[in-house]
């Protein structure tokens, strides 16, 4: 396993290119098992839970190319396996994303049941309701779910739940209502740019979607979609975690290929909290006040606060000058990172759903463990801050979100380095 090793206290300082989004990638991605031909995607990022999507596509018979460009080519050429196995869908939650497209094209989708995990319990239910209510039949067998359709006809369905949209269910539902015979309205489903960014791909391809980044989004269903050439959104989380960098280290960071219109509640927070954020000629340009106010947040789905960027905002507050409220609204199990954080001399007290906050003066570096993507990234920004030596544990959390983090964070004058670790 791999470790990063982490000096702390460099100021950041310089230029960092922000990479394509995962979440909008994994499902465009699976995405290609509707199309007939060869799609090209572009500004898909070279991260482990990528690769892992290829390796299920090229199972279900989805051809995957990197060229030399670094674009991405998908063709579906076998139809014969409709089964995402447990291996599989162990490894990536996101795996979910192909029941949807195998069933609309292939009218049968056995997919494993995605278990727990660090950030809590991961329900797909809503993912079969919503499939269910456009014709599709569930069993149960030996842990996967069997779901199969003769025929997909379009429907009225509401895809909320108790803790509000779901984001891979609402892509779930669409990448099966696109060729479901008829319309489709989906109520209530999600406002992520994400979702924005797959069905802006699936018109490109040939289907018929409105009012995509809206809560009632209007299908008409198609006879069959082709491929198509698309570049993905820029990954939001990944430069929310930057700003944050920035800010943490008492730096000035420019960063390129940044969404700030993805970002609004969450900019919106850092201004109030400190933060100088504002787009210039080549970016956007972030540095922080030396002062930082405490505040109060809780994440919402989008467009209010996001839960990706939860944890690493926790370690921004530890350094505000008061007590500040962080409250989970989506995943409320997700706080691992609260004991790692402690152990590097953040004063953090969780109750429920909620973490209070109390400012403090300094961290002091600290052998962590990472456990889950987010998590990690929090740790590595304590890291960047804390006095001394940080090493986080189990970077394979880390890298099925950020790409090349340890590149992009030396060449703004980090002093971090990958290691094996022995045992
Ligand atoms: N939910 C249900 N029933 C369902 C599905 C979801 O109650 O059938 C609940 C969940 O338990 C949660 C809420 O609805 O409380 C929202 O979950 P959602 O389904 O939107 O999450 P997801 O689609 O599984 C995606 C991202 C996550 C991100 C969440 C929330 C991908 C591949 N994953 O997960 O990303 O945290 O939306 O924004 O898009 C990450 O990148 O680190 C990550 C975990």
């Amino acid at each position: 396993m791999e470790s990063l090793i982490i000096q702390g206290g460099n100021r950041l300082k310089g230029t960092i290119p922000v990479s394509g989004a995962k979440n909008a990638a994994l499902p465009i991605m699976a995405a290609c098992i509707l199309c007939e031909g060869e799609t090209i995607l572009h500004n898909v990022p070279d991260l482990r839970d990528v690769r892992q999507m290829c390796v299920l596509l090229n199972r279900l018979g989805v051809e995957t190319e990197r060229d030399k460009s670094g674009a991405l080519h998908l063709r579906a050429e076998d139809e014969m396996n409709c089964h995402a196995e447990y291996e599989l869908v162990s490894k990536m939650r996101a795996s979910i994303c192909v029941l949807g497209p195998l069933l609309a094209k292939r009218r049968k989708a056995q997919i494993s049941m995605p278990g727990g995990c660090a950030i809590g319990d991961r329900p797909v239910r809503l993912h079969i309701q919503g499939l269910e209510a456009l014709g599709a039949d569930t069993d149960l067998v030996n842990g996967d779910f069997v779901m199969k359709a003769k025929k997909l006809r379009g429907s009225e369905l509401f895809l909320g739940g108790a803790f509000g949209s779901t984001v891979t269910g609402t892509a779930n539902v669409l990448m099966a209502a696109v060729l479901a015979e008829g319309r489709t309205v989906i109520e209530s489903a999600a406002c992520e740019p994400e979702i924005v960014d797959l069905a802006d791909f699936l018109n490109k391809c040939g289907a018929r979607i409105e009012g995509q980044g809206t809560p009632r989004i209007v299908v008409e269903g198609v006879a069959s979609l082709h491929g198509a050439e698309h570049t993905v959104i820029p990954d939001r989380i990944e430069a929310g975690t930057f700003m944050i960098a920035a800010a943490v280290s008492n730096g000035e960071l420019t960063l390129k290929d940044c969404r700030i219109d993805h970002l609004v509640a969450f900019v919106d927070t850092l201004r109030r909290v400190g933060l100088n954020i504002e787009k210039g000629d080549k970016g956007v340009n972030v540095s922080s006040s030396r002062r930082l106010d405490p505040t109060e947040i809780t994440t919402q789905p989008y467009p209010g606060f996001p839960t990706d960027l939860q944890a690493q905002t926790m370690v921004l507050l530890s350094l505000a000058d008061g007590n500040s409220v962080i409250t989970e609204k989506i995943f409320p199990d997700r706080f691992l990172h609260v004991a790692e954080l402690n152990r590097m001399g953040t004063r953090l007290r969780k109750e429920g759903p909620t973490v209070i906050v109390e400012g403090v003066k300094k961290l002091v570096g600290a052998p962590v463990m990472a456990s889950d993507l987010r998590a990690s990234a929090a740790l590595v920004l304590a890291g960047l801050l804390a006095k001394g030596q940080t090493r986080v544990q189990r970077m394979y959390h880390l890298d099925r979100g950020y790409e090349k983090i340890e590149e992009k964070l030396k060449a703004v004058g980090a002093d971090v380095r990958r290691v094996t670790d022995s045992i």
